[in-house]
Order: structure tokens, then C-alpha cells, then sequence
């Protein structure tokens, strides 16, 4: 069994972009945590990172044919601007959890609408680099059902 991990624009950034808000922890240390957690679980684990909306577009449309069971996604900005993003999972019918290190819903207007959030499993925001762990351990409940 396979999850696909998402990760939207600025994430790559992790570490030094905004540390208050974001955390400390990078990007690659995220990828590790959350590979070795789905490895710990027997599950294979595809990590992702494109500030570019057609490559997270591609990314999601290549999922089936790369027997991704589920997905988790920090869409970042997309999260607030993107149907195409939106229908891709649509369109592939994987079940996936949005996740924010961020609370989106304590910070500007803006922030506190998702494209996403209306057809994802859950959503699990505010908890840092836990919210991604968070994540894994919810995607290992399911696969395991
Ligand atoms: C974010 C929250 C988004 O509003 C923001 O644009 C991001 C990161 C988070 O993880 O807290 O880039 O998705």
C-alpha cells in the first residue's frame, strides 16, 4: 500500500520562512519523519514538493497508475486558489487528508477558505511538522481497516 505526500509552493522554504508561524523543521526532515513513520507501518511512502500547480496537477493524475492507496496534501497557497487542484483529486477519487502546520483559520480572512476541505476525509491543521504525523497515522488506520 502507497501514500502520496503533497506539498504545495513556499513549503520548500520550510526552516527559515516565517519560523513563527511555520516551525523550525525543513522540508527534507518532514519527508523523513513521515517516510520512516509509513515504513514503520509497512506502507511505501511518495514524497513531493512543486511550487507549480500543474506539476502538483500531474502529480495527482499520475497517482493511480502509481498504485497510490492515499493521499496526504498541504496544498499552502493552493489551498485557497485552486479548482484545478481540487478536481484532480476529484477526478482520481483517492481519499486524502488536507493538512497545515499553520492553523488557517486563526490568521487573515483570506486563509479560511478551502477548496479542499469539503471533499477530504479530514483535516488536520495547526500542530506543525505533528500535523503531517497526524496525518500518517490516520492513512495507516485506514489501510490497515
Ligand atoms: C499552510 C497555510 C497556507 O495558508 C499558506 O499559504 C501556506 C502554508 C500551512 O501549512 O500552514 O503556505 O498550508
Amino acid at each position: 500500500m502507497t501514500v502520496l505526500i503533497l506539498n504545495g509552493p513556499n513549503l520548500n522554504l520550510l526552516g527559515t520562512r516565517e519560523p513563527e508561524i511555520y516551525g523550525a523543521t525543513t522540508l527534507p526532515e518532514i519527508e523523513q519523519l513521515t517516510l520512516a513513520k509509513l515504513k514503520s507501518a509497512d506502507l511505501s511512502g511518495m514524497f513531493f514538493q512543486s511550487n507549480a500547480e500543474h506539476e502538483i496537477v500531474d502529480s495527482i493524475q499520475k497517482a493511480p497508475e502509481n498504485d497510490v492507496d492515499f493521499i496526504i496534501i498541504n496544498p499552502a497557497a493552493f489551498t485557497h486558489t485552486s479548482v484545478a487542484i481540487r478536481d484532480a483529486l476529484a477526478a482520481v477519487g483517492i481519499p486524502f487528508i488536507e493538512v497545515h502546520l499553520s492553523n488557517p483559520h486563526s490568521r487573515e480572512p483570506f486563509r479560511q477558505h478551502s477548496y479542499f476541505s469539503d471533499i477530504a476525509v479530514g483535516v488536520i491543521a495547526g500542530f506543525g511538522v505533528n500535523s503531517y504525523l497526524m496525518a500518517c497515522d490516520m492513512a495507516i488506520e485506514r489501510l490497515q481497516d
